[in-house]
This record gives structure tokens, sequence and C-alpha cells, in this order.
């Protein structure tokens, strides 16, 4: 079994991504955390404890904090134009979820306490902001040691952003939290733009799964339809499922081919948030990559087989 903290700012391709988790026999999730990024912290804690009330989840969910891993950084604006204001497409929604209650921990803390409570065995993925992460290991080191993995989606290293042309929404909306996560010693597997942008689920597969898959999945269908009309500008008639493509690599890594390098996010600039991971030659020292531990990206994936998984895993 895969213990999966889910570290997420719902967001509907998050929404999609959380329900894959709570349906994959070989995972269990033992907690949601939210991070801003869709939304604010308010309206994707929110939306998780929505998603969690409407979805019968019993994994926990702990609220982020609101402000960046620097608090000096200004907040970069809400992607409203992708995810609506409400972050799950303005489907109608309450104003707040008082029948479901919160973890009292702050959402690092949830971490700290999680991975301690299961050492060597917790593996997280991070779909939003790395805030909490960056926070969690600021907090308690040691715990940086007891991680299996962590599976981010997040970052662009051979194309463009869709944020800037030089970065990816999760890295930019707080780029020195990601660069934290990103150097430290415990292994990090980087799904970024460079292949959940080739993963498309159509329109029809999701309409499909909304008639086989009873009000869980029209949920999904309903939510996800405006953000299909926004990607159908730029792929094909469909969603990329961009925080799915991190979660399927917990449980089916032979479908990415992964790059190893130390990878650095560059905080400030004109590419603020890009991210570079260092090719294999020789450059001359000193370095920012110097002596920082190789990490994984991402280059390759099968994008048919990965929305098949999902598909498969959302209605069985
Ligand atoms: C990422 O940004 C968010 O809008 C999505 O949920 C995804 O995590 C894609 O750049
Ligand atoms: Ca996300």
């Amino acid at each position: 079994m895969h213990k999966v903290i889910f570290d997420t700012d719902p967001g509907i391709d998050d929404a999609m991504a959380l329900l894959f988790l709570e349906r994959h026999p070989e995972i269990d999730l033992l907690g949601i955390t939210t991070v801003f990024g869709n939304a604010s912290i308010e309206t994707t804690t929110r939306n998780a404890l929505f998603l969690k009330r409407e979805w019968n989840i019993k994994a926990p969910v702990a609220k982020g904090g609101d402000v960046t891993y620097d608090a000096a950084r200004p907040m970069a604006p809400w992607p409203v134009v992708v995810h609506g204001v409400n972050g799950l497409g303005d489907i109608d929604m309450p104003e707040t979820i008082d029948d479901v209650p919160l973890d009292p921990r702050p959402a690092f803390q949830f971490i700290i306490d999680t991975v301690r409570a299961n050492p060597g065995e917790v593996e997280i993925v991070a779909v939003g902001r790395m805030t909490n992460l960056a926070l969690a290991i600021a907090h308690d080191p040691e715990i940086i040691g007891m991680v299996k993995q962590v599976v981010v989606m997040g970052g662009s290293f051979e194309k463009n952003g869709n944020v800037t042309p030089a970065a990816e929404a999760n890295i930019h909306g707080d780029p020195e939290a990601a660069d934290a996560v990103f150097t430290a010693p415990w292994k990090v597997v980087i799904v970024g733009l460079d292949v959940t942008i080739q993963t498309v689920m159509t329109r029809t597969q999701m309409h499909d799964l909304a008639a086989r898959g009873g009000p869980h999945l029209e949920l999904l269908a309903k939510i996800s339809d405006p953000y299909i009309d926004f990607y159908s500008q730029q792929v094909e008639d469909g969603m990329v499922v961009h925080d799915s493509c991190a979660c399927v690599y917990v449980v089916a890594p032979e479908l990415f081919g992964l790059r190893p390098g130390s990878v650095r996010v560059v905080c400030g600039g004109i590419a603020d948030g890009q991210t570079i991971q260092k090719p294999s030659q020789q450059f001359f020292p000193p370095s920012p990559w110097d002596d920082k531990p190789d990490q994984q990206v991402a280059m390759t994936i099968e994008p048919v087989k990965v929305v098949d998984l999902v598909a498969k895993t959302l209605v069985p």
C-alpha cells in the first residue's frame, strides 16, 4: 500500500486527482493538506472539505497558511479564468462547510506528525505551491530522511511556463518554497508541464465517466466543464490532467521517463519561478547547482495509458 499525503489547492484538476487517490486500491490516503494557489487558502480549504463530504472521503483535511514561504514575497493573483472564482468551476456550492471538521493542526504540522508516525513510508504528492512542504522541513528537518518520496506537479524544463514564458503556476506562486524542497536531500520526482500538457482527458471520456459513475462522477464532470472549455483553446477537446499525472506516478512509475540532475528555481527577476535542472555536462564551478542532490524530472510520459488508468480508477 502507498501511504500518501495529498498537498493540494483544489482546483479542478486537483479534484480529479483527489478522487483518483481516494479510489485507487493500492493507495491509502492519510491526509489532505491545503495550500493557496488556484484560489485563496480559505477557498481551497472550503473546496477540500466540500469534496471530502460529497465523496465520503475519510482522510482528514489540514489547512495551510495564507502567505508564501518568504512572507515578504507578494502573492500571485488567483487564476480565476482557469478554475473559476470559487476554484471549482463556479458550480453552486455553500460558502462554508460547517459539518465537516478541519484537523486542528496547521498543514505543515500535520505533515510532520504523519511522517513521524509512519517513518520511511509516507509519499507526499504535492500539486500546488510547495509552501507547506518547505515549512514542514524548516520546522523539522529530520523528517527529510523519513519521507519515502515527494512527487511534485510543477515546473517546466524544456517547454515554456504557463504563467510566464519561464514559469509554471505552482512554482511561480512560491519559488523560494520550491527551491527549498528541490534542494533538500530527499527523493523528489518532478512531473511538470513537459509531460502533463500532453496528457488530456477528452470531453467525451469525461461525459462517459459521468454517465457510468453515478453522482460522484457527475459532480466531477460538472466541475470540469469550464476547465475543458478553457483547455480546449490549447489542446484537443478535453482537459489537461496535470495533477493526476503526479498521482499516477506513485502507482505506475513505468509510464514515465525520468532525467536525473539537481534542480534550482530562479527566485526573482524576469524568469522568476523558472525551474532549471543541471545537465550532465561539466560547468565552471561554483554554480548554484553544485552540491545539491540529484532529483528526477519527468521528460517523457505515456499519456494515453495515464489517462486510461485515471479513468479506470475513477470508474472501475
Ligand atoms: C498547476 O497549476 C494549477 O492551476 C493546477 O491545479 C496544476 O496544479 C498546473 O500548472
Ligand atoms: Ca493544483
